[in-house]
């Protein structure tokens, strides 16, 4: 029988495909999309969170399986896990056309998704990945550093508190940085290794 957590989150995914009053439903619809809802160890002590599906993502129904994704896989690896290991999201779980930036009305509208995985999965250590899920992560966990720059958290870890207990957030650089910028791929993977004694 399938356990709670897998019951409950089972739920939040059957939610999110009939979300049918979001614009992006009707953008993924349109495109023969998948909505992105998360995957991974359902105990998993990390959780990623990324910012929102691109269009391999949204292809295959698979967080981070692009570029980007080839890249946190390694970082993965780096620190001696694999990816099974932990649980892999976004804020925001239909692709935004064109890869633009999700708005506000999406943000209200799938990050009560993110909550809920978030208090089903109970991870001990929360990783952001890039600016934009750090600052969403920061503000609802209403942060002293919700306003600093990812520029100066990228790799700080921070106590913060769950409604399940203690947590640590760690803010990290989004992996597809190191697609553009060679010296990016050094800084993750320090990163990664703050990460790793974190948790
Ligand atoms: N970038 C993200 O933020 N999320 C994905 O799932 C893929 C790329």
């Amino acid at each position: 029988m399938a356990s709670n957590k897998t019951a409950q989150l089972k739920k939040i995914r059957d939610e999110i495909w009939n979300l049918g009053d979001s614009s992006l439903y009707k953008y993924r619809k349109q495109n023969k999309y998948f909505p992105v809802i998360g995957e991974g160890d359902h105990n998993a002590k990390i959780i990623f969170i990324g910012e929102a599906p691109g269009q391999k993502e949204a292809e295959t129904g698979k967080p981070f399986c692009g570029a980007a994704g080839k890249i946190l896989d390694e970082l993965i690896e780096f620190i001696g896990l694999k990816r099974g290991d932990v649980y892999i999201t976004n804020v925001v779980k239909d692709r935004p056309p064109n890869n633009r930036d999700p708005n506000q009305v999406e943000i209200d509208l799938y990050s009560p998704f993110l909550e809920r995985q978030i208090e089903i999965i109970q991870p001990e250590v929360i990783a952001t990945l890039g600016r934009f899920s750090t600052k969403f992560i920061l503000e609802k966990f209403d942060m002293p550093e919700k306003n600093q720059s990812i520029t100066l958290l990228h790799g700080k870890v921070l106590d913060a508190i769950a409604k399940y207990g203690p947590i640590k957030i760690v803010p990290l650089y989004h992996p597809a940085v190191a697609l553009y910028n060679a010296n990016s791929r050094k800084v993750l993977e320090e990163d990664f290794n703050i990460l790793r004694e974190s948790a």
